[in-house]
């Protein structure tokens, strides 16, 4: 019996309800086993589900449907699969990689209008963040008696994804929230990034619709 949950998962819905209405081709950096992508799937013509990792792009693989189209690439070292994406989006991934780095490389893939929408974790930053700290903690444990009974019930109670142990995490994320917004603003102008209380920070970017006249 456990009281851990999946606090990816329960972000699922946060993250659709960014998505644009009409959606023909979309992208999940750093897809994992494809629990999203399949998700997506549902809601989008075609899905590019990228991954880094064989064993989680093999994973993905078994675990989407057709019109889930999984990479085995890195977003800083390959080409993406492709370009235009009615929107993008990234779970638990971006903290993996050098924001100035990544961020331009997902910016540049989108159709203008289109929509980039991630969650990460952040770096613990007790001086700003310490009351949403000590709810998260206090919440986790909650929702987490309130799971299991749903679990109890027959239903998925943000079970842990079985292949969780094998996915690639890193232990301590390199920025804070605040370090986020910074060089998220500084090489996408607009983006907005917001700590969401589940130890994740939400980041959300609309490429302009009609590109700057100075360029
Ligand atoms: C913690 S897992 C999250 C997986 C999935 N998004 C989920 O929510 O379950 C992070 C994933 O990002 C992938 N990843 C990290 N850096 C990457 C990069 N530069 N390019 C592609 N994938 C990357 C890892 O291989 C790993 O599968």
């Amino acid at each position: 019996m456990t009281l851990d949950w999946d606090h990816n998962a329960y972000y699922h819905r946060l993250l659709l309800r960014q998505m644009p209405r009409r959606c023909r081709r979309v992208l999940d950096a750093g897809c994992g086993t494809g629990t999203f992508a399949a998700r997506l799937a549902l809601r989008s013509e075609r899905v590019d589900a990228l991954d880094r990792s064989p064993e989680m792009i093999g994973e993905a693989t078994r675990r989407t449907p057709g019109n889930v189209n999984c990479v085995l690439a890195d977003v800083l070292a390959d080409p993406l699969p492709g370009k235009d994406y009615d929107a993008i989006f990234s779970i638990s991934a971006l903290h993996h990689m050098p924001l100035r780095d990544s961020l331009p490389v997902l910016g540049a893939a989108l159709r203008p209008g289109g929509v980039l929408a991630a969650i990460a974790l952040p770096r613990l930053d007790l001086r700003h963040e310490l009351p949403v700290e000590l709810v998260a903690m206090a919440g986790h444990r909650v929702l987490g008696a309130m799971f299991l009974a749903t679990r109890s019930l027959g239903g998925n109670g943000f079970a842990m994804d079985p292949a969780h142990s094998a996915m690639p995490v890193v232990m301590g994320p390199p920025l804070t929230t605040r370090e986020v917004a910074a060089q998220a603003a500084a090489v996408l102008p607009g983006a907005r990034v917001r700590r969401l209380l589940f130890w994740r920070y939400l980041l959300t970017w609309h490429k302009p619709a009609h590109p700057h006249p100075d360029g």
